[in-house]
């Protein structure tokens, strides 16, 4: 057992996670301690991962790619929103039982709403992507109310099976599309591809984007993202990547496991100006 409250996130690969700076920026600002550490579970073994962290006193896991949906099957109790994503990203222990949240889509719509002052209420949003990423973010953007919530995918069958996903009384807002046959603009475009790992970008339309459209990338990076900069060459002036999300699914990840908020504002620019600076130091 350990004397220090043990945390970790568990992926594969896990070098390059942010979470472990994250998470000792909350607890020094809150003056708490905690330990958070990095793990790289084998492709094959993070059921025994898991097991072994909290067999060893760990008091709270984050899951990152590739595990989310393996964590998903392996909680005993799920949140409501963790059973709609059918994946989860935060995993803690509750008398014996594996317990699992997904704190991703309510960290967009945190940044989205309250950190970059986007209205998603009775808005047109574009949600491109019908993957992981983009399942884990739907429901709760939904859940903002807007007027229309357009899945745009490469494959369309995905995004039809993404929006028969969508659940409660604003689901008959969803639609699906692929990209030949979108219609319309669209004022919060929401780019939740991978397309940018293999140095593409999703075909939107330029149509797609209403003028003072406000265009998020779930990827971050320490420059534009593709996708933002392609955005920003079809003349969109606001925009954002997804360093505020990572740190909003972060501090709900933390609340959850230690019962206080921490604040995000001074963690993201912390965390942007680390990101310039080893940018600057690449170069
Ligand atoms: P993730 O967990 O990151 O969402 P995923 O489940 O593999 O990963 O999903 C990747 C998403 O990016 C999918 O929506 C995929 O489209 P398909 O369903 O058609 O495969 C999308 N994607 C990946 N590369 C793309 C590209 N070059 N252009 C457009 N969409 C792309």
């Amino acid at each position: 057992m350990r004397d220090v409250d043990t945390y970790a996130v568990v992926g594969h690969p896990i070098a390059h996670s942010k979470s472990p700076l994250i998470h000792a920026m909350f607890a020094e600002s809150l003056g708490e301690r905690l330990v958070y550490e990095r793990i790289l579970a084998p492709l094959d073994g993070f059921a025994r991962t898991v097991q072994t962290f909290f067999a060893e006193g760990g008091r709270g896991l984050n899951v990152t790619v590739p595990f989310k949906l393996e964590a998903h099957a392996l909680c005993e109790v799920r949140t409501e929103r963790a059973i709609q994503a059918g994946a989860v990203n935060t995993l803690w222990m509750d008398h014996g039982r594996l317990c699992g949240d997904n704190t991703d889509g309510v960290g967009l719509v945190r940044d989205l709403r309250d950190n970059l002052g986007v209205t998603l209420r009775e808005a047109r949003v574009l949600l491109i992507g019908a993957g992981g990423a983009a399942r884990g973010v739907l429901q709760p953007v939904l859940d903002e109310a807007p007027a229309m919530l357009v899945v745009v995918n490469r494959t369309r069958a995905r995004a039809e099976e993404l929006v028969a996903s969508a659940s409660g009384p604003l689901a008959q807002r969803c639609k699906a599309s692929d990209f030949a046959t979108l219609d319309g603009a669209f004022d919060l475009v929401i780019n939740a591809t991978s397309a940018s790992l293999g140095g593409d970008i999703p075909p939107v339309p330029a149509a797609a984007f209403a003028p003072n459209a406000f265009v998020y990338d779930l990827m971050y990076a320490d420059k534009p993202t593709p996708f933002l900069a392609h955005a920003r060459s079809l003349g969109v002036t606001t925009c954002a990547d997804g360093l505020g999300m990572l740190v909003e699914q972060a501090a709900e990840a933390y609340e959850r496991w230690r019962g206080r908020r921490p604040h995000t504002r001074p963690v993201i620019e912390r965390l942007r100006d680390a990101l310039r600076r080893e940018a600057v130091s690449a170069a």
